[in-house]
């Protein structure tokens, strides 16, 4: 059953809620009334939607990929996520919450980033809303996209790195959440994926469906067989598919295998995780038998991440979607297959979609596949350049 929105407790069905210390409490509340108030009022959500339109650019458009659906026979239809301002799915929600924060009266943001997409979503949206803005990333993040850690200086953020654990994604939400405790009076936590404590799930995957509704609309009533989305979080993928969950359409997640599942060096959260306490609310995560965090690896910075949104469980466990991997190499090798079929160099997150639908061309043969493309691969061409040797 699709849930509007979580129960009371915060959860969709055995997961999310709020498992997160005292001083941050009021500060959770306070953001799900002002969320509340400003969701039901039809001004706050026009003046949403006229952000998007003017300064994102939706509708970002949906593009039948006519090289890549003959090489592989079937039809790959593409939401290009990737033309929209900053070149990800990321800003609807920086830009959602920046709004909500106007609401709220508080004078900065803080938010965590793996890719770098989400922290240069935030710095745009702080930059617009004349807000103060730190950033909290890890130290190997900061290495391969340093790209984005320009991006996010230039529009006037202060970059913090993160040094502890593997100086990536969990370590940055690590971070970013005891910096909030510290300042939760002037600082909103602009959380960048469906995770985190009740309200943040819901509020993330509010602001990310209009991927999904826009998609519905532009498909003019006919369906795809499949909706694919790539995995870390999860905020893309949410928006992607939750208007279609009522509908007669296969919905798949692509989640990072990494160097191999049974490597044990991957970011398949769902496909082999199991349920546990991650940065505030209980979803599928990468634990050992103690309940200690499993460092999760991936090729890209955006999926390398130990958990998944709680929703995102939620849908596991009732068969509402179904939820795979592919490997660094599979999701590298997409990337040479879109750039040079169709012409987009794709994020390598988004490649993880792509390269889902290239293995299982067979079993999708002669099928219509809506594949939501994430982001752009700017970010990522230095490292791909470094991994191919060409650098
Ligand atoms: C382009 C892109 N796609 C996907 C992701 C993964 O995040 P999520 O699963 O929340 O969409 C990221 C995260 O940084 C990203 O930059």
């Amino acid at each position: 059953m699709k849930l509007v929105r979580p129960d009371d407790r915060g959860r969709f069905g055995d997961y999310g809620g709020r498992f997160a210390p005292e001083t941050l409490m009021p500060a959770l509340d306070e953001l799900e009334r002002a969320f509340e108030k400003a969701w039901s009022d039809p001004a706050f959500v026009q003046r949403y939607h006229d952000l998007l339109t003017s300064y994102v650019g939706r509708p970002t458009p949906q593009h039948v990929a006519g090289r890549l659906s003959e090489q592989l026979g079937l039809t790959v239809i593409l939401k290009r996520e990737d033309l929209a301002h900053t070149g990800a799915h990321k800003i609807n929600n920086a830009m959602g919450q920046g709004l909500l924060v106007g609401e709220m009266g508080k004078r900065r943001l803080i938010a965590e980033t793996g890719a770098g997409q989400h922290g240069v979503a935030t710095a745009t949206a702080a930059a617009y809303f004349g807000l103060e803005c730190a950033i909290y990333m890890g130290e190997k993040d900061i290495e391969r996209q340093r790209l984005n850690v320009y991006r996010m200086r230039l529009l006037g953020a202060e970059v913090i790195p993160v040094t502890s654990g593997a100086g990536t994604l969990k370590d940055a939400t690590n971070e970013a959440m005891r910096e909030w405790v510290r300042s939760v009076e002037y600082t909103h936590y602009t959380i960048g994926s469906v995770v985190g404590p009740h309200p943040f799930p819901w509020i993330v995957r509010e602001f990310q469906k209009v991927i999904g509704e826009e998609s519905i609309v532009q498909l003019g009533g006919t369906l795809p067989d499949v909706v694919v989305a790539c995995v870390g979080g999860g905020s893309n993928a949410a928006g992607m598919f939750y208007p279609y969950l009522d509908l007669d359409v296969e919905l798949v997640g692509v989640e990072a295998g990494g160097l191999g599942i049974e490597t044990g060096k991957h970011g398949a959260s769902i496909g082999a995780g199991s349920p546990g306490v991650l940065h505030g609310s209980r979803t599928y995560m990468l634990q050992d038998a103690d309940g200690q965090v499993i460092e999760a690896h991936s090729v890209s910075a955006g999926l390398d991440y130990p958990g998944v949104g709680p929703e995102h469980s939620y849908f596991a466990d009732q068969g509402m979607a179904r939820y795979e991997s592919v490997t660094d190499a599979e999701a590298l090798d997409a990337v040479d297959l879109l750039a040079r079929t169709e012409g987009i160099i794709p994020a390598i997150e988004s490649a993880h979609a792509i390269a889902w639908v290239a293995r299982e061309r067979a079993s999708l043969a002669g099928k219509t596949v809506l594949v939501n493309l994430s982001g752009r691969g700017d970010k990522d061409v230095e490292q791909i350049a470094q991994i191919r040797g060409l650098l």
